[in-house]
């Protein structure tokens, strides 16, 4: 049932919110105390191994800035096709955590296999419950992001990325760390956030009119929105058949700037935070070459850096902690606003499956 919502993916989307409130029902109490199972024990480790494909892999690859940034611990990040044959040495001094909305990719089962009896312990972080990564875990946090039904990951992706941020302060109280100030408390904020980011997609649509024209669209970030900007790169391949990169802007100048001209729109993700100041210089390098830029940012990020692109998208203001969560918003719309402007079947792209359970 849609709901009222032509596709599956734009329900799934707007109900981030709610979904995203029953995660922080799961794992904050009221007087916002983190819930996570006892199980789960940070001082038994030294090291988090974090293992998933696709999206899933993407909200690692943020939990990797967060458990380093929060909880001072190393970390390290692999799609599943690549760990499971890499015959990485596993100490038992390491936490596996197998990130799956459906909890049967294969690849993700066979290296949670790989690490099982040589890891601390196994984690898995799962949307579906009842599955066979849920099953050979020692720990399952589920994602409660409700059924996801639209082959595109959305709301399995931020309720993944709320309990990676709940997991890294967890780890930092267990290592004695102080919090961030206002961590874990403002995550209450993000539901109401997004229903504001909701709000921009008659603006998003229009921008998505001009992209669906575009062969290749380049999205940048920085730091924790890196992984953002290949998520929306993600999204927008799967959906509308654009060839799509998602850069580190500050990998540009060391090859794909030779890409840009006047036909390659460059989607650039920055909220005003510790690195704008080096997103946006290398934004005005897409712009000294005639790239056309479309950036995503805040108001005062708008001040600031809007003059000379062609569009700016001007999100709510967030902590910068959360603004990940946040950006996830614009970078799903993006990619099913431009599916539609170019009558592709959203729900169910080419080629594609929701679940993958072969290798
Ligand atoms: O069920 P999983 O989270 O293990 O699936 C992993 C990927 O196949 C999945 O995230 C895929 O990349 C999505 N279609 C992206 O939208």
């Amino acid at each position: 049932d849609k709901d009222g919502h032509k596709h599956f993916m734009a329900k799934e989307i707007a109900e981030q919110p709610l979904a995203i409130d029953r995660t922080l029902h799961a794992y904050l109490s009221e007087i916002d105390e983190i819930t996570l199972p006892d199980e789960l024990d940070f001082t038994k480790v030294d090291r988090l191994t974090m293992v998933a494909c696709g999206t899933g892999y993407y909200a690692c690859m943020v939990g990797k800035y967060w458990f380093e940034q929060i909880a001072k611990m190393p970390v390290e990040v692999d799609v599943a096709s690549e760990f499971r044959y890499r015959e990485p040495p596993v100490s038992d001094r390491t936490l596996g955590l197998f990130v799956s909305q459906s909890g049967e990719t294969a690849d993700t089962l066979a290296a949670l296999r790989y690490m099982n009896g040589k890891a601390n312990q196994i984690v898995g972080m799962v949307n579906v419950s009842e599955s066979s990564i849920a099953r050979e875990s020692d720990v399952v946090l589920p994602l409660y992001a409700g059924p996801e039904i639209s082959v595109a990951s959305t709301k399995a992706f931020t309720c993944q990325l709320v309990i990676l941020l709940i997991m890294a302060l967890r780890a930092a109280q267990q290592r004695g760390i102080a919090l961030p100030e206002s961590l874990p408390a403002d995550l209450r904020a993000i539901p109401g956030l997004i229903n504001q980011a909701l709000t921009l997609e008659n603006q998003i649509t229009a921008t998505c009119r001009e992209l669906s024209a575009a062969k290749d669209i380049i999205f940048l970030g920085r730091g924790q929105l890196y992984p953002l900007a290949m998520e929306g790169a993600l999204k927008l391949k799967e959906l509308s058949y654009i060839h799509a990169e998602g850069y580190a802007s500050g990998e540009l100048k060391h090859g794909p700037i030779a890409l840009i001209d006047d036909t390659v729109p460059v989607i650039v993700m920055a909220p005003r935070d510790a690195l704008f100041d080096k997103t946006i210089s290398n934004m005005q390098e897409v712009m000294a070459r005639g790239g056309r830029v479309v950036l995503v940012t805040d108001a005062e990020g708008a001040r600031i850096a809007g003059e000379g692109t062609s569009e700016v998208i001007v999100m709510p203001q967030v902590p910068d902690a959360l603004a990940p969560i946040l950006y996830a918003i614009p970078a799903q719309q993006i990619a099913y606003y431009t599916a539609i402007a170019k009558g592709t079947d959203v729900d169910q792209p080419r080629n594609l499956a929701k679940s993958v359970t072969v290798e």
